[in-house]
């Protein structure tokens, strides 16, 4: 075991529920929130696939009214957006907002809800930690990817054109009031984006697992969701219709969320982060390919815990040393991975998603410059982590 924190905190009120189709029959939780105007939040993707329409005819049902919809975010929730989206809400009569979709939909939506509830500009009044006061208005949450986590996470993360970075608020009042898993909102999300969401879902887990805030609960949710993605990733990526399997990510991604989001995440996200912002590499694939060369790279400050995760990620380590057992995790990763490359759902190395050799020096400094190198259980080196994404490229 591990010596016990001296402090931490556990902070998790938003309410989960998971049911097979409980996105289309949410009165008794409707009821219970107490308001009847509904704002939506998503996309046009998930509203080409009608998942839109099947959750606004299900609170028509539960007589509840739909005063607008905002379809236009954008692969990343980017600052235009949440202006945008913000005034539209307030100019329907809304009384709280549902968002539907991936990490990009649920942060404008929680970054919307902030100008929408308090008003003023994002970056000027909002930015730093923990700037809110009070509760904002009622935010009921339903994604259709199993990866970002946001529906329990007290931060969003918005994409600033101009300056091409990425914005983190953290602030508790972000927490929605309600994180509705529904497996069927999730079935016709196509192989590539299953296992890239799937893989931040795992480097959430694993980073809170290793992270310097870890405690002994937020251990417990990442550790629930290690075993569960190991387990589903490769049968949610392979046959989009396995419900069981949908269901398991979406619930290992909640899980893994709520680790997160008290042990916070390291070098990984760093890189993926800079990544993102650079060179427009999605989140959850630079996730994948960063992961392994992360935990290579902290391996010394994190080898205890690793070795205890190997057995959970299904690697027998009796009779091993606790390196060699720490090994066997990193080697679960790589092998995770590659099931999912030789599905054809996920690439493996920098160079195949568009990163230029020469970029990779400026990921490093990117790493060191992100909120999350603060976490990192080894400090960051711009210089001592570039082999790694050498080895990453
Ligand atoms: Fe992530």
């Amino acid at each position: 075991m591990f010596p016990l924190p001296e402090f931490f905190e556990f902070y998790n009120p938003t309410k989960v529920v998971y049911q097979i189709g409980i996105a289309t029959s949410l009165k008794p939780e409707l009821d219970i929130i107490g308001i009847k105007k509904y704002f939506i939040v998503s996309d046009r993707i998930i509203s080409d696939l009608g998942l839109v329409k099947k959750v606004a005819d299900g609170l028509a049902e539960a007589g509840c009214e739909v005063t607008g919809e905002f379809l236009d975010v954008a692969q990343d929730g980017r600052l235009n957006d949440v202006k945008t989206c913000a005034g539209q809400i307030k100019d329907s009569g809304a009384q709280g907002i549902i968002s539907i979709g991936g990490g990009s939909v649920i942060d404008t939506a929680k970054a919307s809800n902030i100008l929408f509830s308090e008003g003023g500009d994002l970056v000027e009044d909002y930015s730093g930690a923990h700037t809110l006061t009070r509760p904002l208005k009622p935010h009921i949450v339903i994604p259709t990817t199993a990866g970002t986590g946001s529906e329990v996470t007290m931060v969003a993360v918005i994409y600033d054109e101009e300056n091409k970075e990425k914005l983190a608020f953290p602030d508790k009042f972000l927490l929605p009031n309600l994180a509705v898993l529904d497996p069927e909102m999730t079935v016709s999300l196509p192989p590539n984006m299953t296992a890239g969401t799937g893989m931040d879902a795992l480097t959430h887990a694993l980073e809170a697992y290793v992270g310097i805030q870890a405690s002994p609960i937020s251990d417990a949710f990442a550790l629930g969701a290690i075993e569960l993605i190991v387990n589903h990733l490769p049968r949610a990526t392979e046959n989009g219709e396995d419900i069981e399997a949908r269901g398991a990510m979406l619930i290992a991604s909640t899980m893994a969320g709520v680790a997160f989001t008290h042990s916070m995440v390291g070098c990984v996200h760093g890189m993926a982060h800079a990544t993102g912002g650079l060179f427009r590499v999605p989140h959850g694939i630079a996730n994948a390919i960063y992961l392994p060369y992360g935990m290579e790279y902290n391996f010394e400050q994190i080898k205890t815990r690793l070795a205890r995760l190997a057995p959970v990620m299904g690697e027998h380590t009796a009779g091993l040393s606790e390196e060699d057992a720490a090994r066997k995790a990193i080697d679960a990763v790589y092998k995770l991975r590659e099931k999912l490359n030789r599905l054809g759902a996920l690439p493996l190395r920098l160079r195949d998603v568009g990163v230029p050799e020469d970029g990779l020096a400026a990921i490093a400094e990117g790493a060191l410059n992100d909120g999350t190198s603060f976490y990192n259980p080894r400090e960051v080196d711009p210089e001592a982590l570039l082999p790694y994404i050498q080895k990453a490229y």
